[in-house]
C-alpha cells in the first residue's frame, strides 16, 4: 500500500518539515507501507537525502510546471525536481484545477513528469454526486483526455489518484461500498485504454478527508491500493495513527 502525505501550505517551517518527515521515516523504516511526502517546493530540497535510505518516504512533488523551457516566472519544470530526487508529482490536484487548470494541461504536466522519469499521480473527481449518475461521465471524460494524450506504452508508468471534490477538506468522506464500485468503473474505464491487463494493475490511491478510523474502512475489500492525505498527514500524531492503522490492515 502506498500513502503520500499532501502537506499543501500547512507545513511552513523547516522546523515543522523536519519533524514531519523524521515521523515519515520512522514510519517508512518499519515496513508494512511505502510512505512519500509531499511538501511545498522549498522543502523537497531540504529533506532530500543525501545518500540513498533504504525505505526512506518517496519525495513527492504538489505541482509541476507544464514547460521546462520557455519562459515561465514562478515554474518549477519538472527536470529541477528530477534533479533534487523526487519520484513522483502530483498532478491535476483538484485545487490546482480549480484554478482553471484544464485536463490538456494536465496531460502536458503528466508528458513532462514521465519524460523525466518521474511517476506521475494523476488526480480525477468528480464535483458532486448526482442521482442520474452524471459523476461517472466526469470522471471517464478526465481519464480519457489526460491518458489518451499519453503514449500508450506510457500510460502504466501512472498512479491515478481518485479524489471525489466533494470529499476534499470537508471531512466527508465516501462509505466503502461507493468507493468499492467507483474503483470496479475506473478500472473499466482505464481497461479502453491500457492493453491486456493493464487496467488491473493500475494503482488507484483514495484522497478526501481520510484519517485513521477511515482508513481502516476504506481499504478493506474496495481495490485501492493506497491513500492520498492532505490535512491529517500535516501533523505527526493524526499521520502515525493513520499509517499504523494501514499498515495493521496488512499484518
Ligand atoms: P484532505 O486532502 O485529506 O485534507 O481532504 C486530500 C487531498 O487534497 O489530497
Amino acid at each position: 500500500m502506498l500513502i503520500i502525505g499532501n502537506w499543501k501550505v500547512y507545513v511552513d517551517s523547516r522546523t515543522k518539515a523536519k519533524a514531519l518527515y523524521a515521523t515519515a521515516k520512522r514510519l517508512a523504516a518499519k515496513g508494512g507501507v511505502t510512505l512519500g511526502v509531499a511538501p511545498a517546493f522549498p522543502y523537497l530540497a531540504l529533506l532530500a537525502p543525501t545518500r540513498p535510505l533504504k525505505r526512506a518516504p518517496h519525495l513527492v512533488a504538489q505541482d509541476v510546471s507544464i514547460t521546462d523551457t520557455q519562459a515561465e516566472t514562478g515554474e518549477v519544470p519538472a527536470r529541477a525536481l528530477k534533479d533534487l530526487g523526487v519520484s513522483h508529482v502530483i498532478v491535476g490536484h483538484s485545487e490546482r484545477r480549480a484554478r482553471g487548470e484544464s485536463d490538456v494541461i494536465i496531460a502536458e504536466k503528466v508528458r513532462r513528469v514521465l519524460a523525466q522519469g518521474i511517476t506521475p499521480v494523476l488526480c480525477v473527481g468528480e464535483t458532486a454526486r448526482d442521482e442520474d449518475a452524471q459523476y461517472l461521465s466526469q470522471v471517464r471524460m478526465q481519464i480519457h483526455t489526460i491518458y489518451g494524450a499519453i503514449e500508450v506504452k506510457q500510460r502504466s508508468a501512472m498512479v491515478l489518484a481518485y479524489e471525489p471534490v466533494w470529499a476534499i477538506g470537508t471531512g466527508k468522506t465516501i462509505t466503502p461500498s461507493d468507493l468499492a464500485e467507483m474503483i470496479l468503473y475506473i478500472r473499466k474505464v482505464l481497461a479502453e485504454l491500457l492493453p491486456d491487463d493493464g487496467a488491473q494493475r493500475v494503482v488507484i490511491l483514495y484522497g478526501g478527508s481520510v484519517d485513521a478510523s477511515s482508513v481502516r474502512v476504506l481499504a478493506d475489500d474496495t481495490g485501492i491500493g493506497g491513500f492520498l492525505v492532505g490535512r491529517a498527514s500535516a501533523d505527526s500524531a493524526s499521520f502515525t495513527a493513520l499509517v499504523n492503522a494501514a499498515s495493521k490492515l496488512h499484518a
